[in-house]
């Protein structure tokens, strides 16, 4: 049986102020969720959110990793340094970095190994882009992302997490429909059960325009494990019915 989990990422957002303001709303109303529950907060309000959460359900997630353990690498940050600040989760690969950072698959695969070193879970983002998915690719985009870490489904199942996140879904409210969704989560489902019986069971969430008012159809998909939530993520209210709708 896989938990559901929902995962907030909330890019480059946030203030001291904002954070704060946000994560008492959060926290009031997240202890009746069935969920597993994450956010994943910009570097310089790690330490922030760590105290915030720290007597909470709330797991702490970073939005990024190097792939180096440490050295000359200025704007860098280790998946040590993530440890200290109590970091369990870090997404890698989500395609605003494949896309702004020109992240190629061989690198994600080597964060998340990083990660994974380090102990903690990585979230590994796959997805096509629209030009992608109408010219009759997504499976092959999101099968050739998924092969990029499939060495590590074969190692350390249990701590991986696979998000996919449509690029002509996020943020613009263009929601994938379930059953697009499911499609593609059944199209990686079927890769991982090639891999292992315990691969099988990685968590698959969706992200892509998550609201409250779809998130429940989605989450009742076969093979949706759960959702990577952005823009929904910056609103209590939101990410609370869209955490309690799994
Ligand atoms: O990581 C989250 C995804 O990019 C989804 O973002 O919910 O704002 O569309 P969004």
């Amino acid at each position: 049986m896989r938990q559901q989990f929902v995962a907030g990422n909330w890019k480059m957002h946030g203030s001291l102020a904002s954070n704060a303001a946000l994560l008492a709303e959060v926290l009031a109303g997240v202890g009746t969720a069935r969920c597993e529950v994450a956010i994943c907060v910009p570097y310089p309000y790690l330490s922030q959110v760590q105290q915030l959460l720290q007597t909470s359900q709330v797991a702490l997630g970073a939005q990024d990793c190097s792939v180096h353990q440490s050295g000359a690498h200025t704007g860098e940050v280790s998946v040590s340094m993530l440890q200290d600040f109590g970091c369990r989760y870090v997404i890698v690969g989500h395609s605003e970095r494949r896309a702004d950072h020109h992240e190629s698959d061989v690198l994600v695969a080597a964060k998340a190994e990083r990660a994974l070193e380090a102990g903690m879970t990585p979230i590994v983002c796959v997805g096509e882009t629209l030009a992608e998915r109408e010219s009759g690719l997504t499976r092959a985009v999101v099968l050739r992302q998924l092969l990029a870490v499939t060495h590590l489904l074969r190692e350390q199942t249990s701590r991986i997490v696979v998000a996919y996140e449509p690029v002509w879904a996020i943020g613009t409210g263009r929601t994938a429909t379930p059953e697009q969704a499911q499609e593609v989560h059944a199209v990686l489902r079927e890769h991982l059960r090639t891999v292992s019986e315990a691969a099988a069971g990685v968590r698959i969430l969706y992200g892509g325009s998550v609201k409250p008012d779809n998130a429940a159809v989605l989450f009742s998909q076969a093979d949706i494990d759960g959702g990577l939530i952005g823009g929904a993520s910056l609103k209590a209210a939101d990410f609370l019915a869209i955490a309690a709708a799994t």
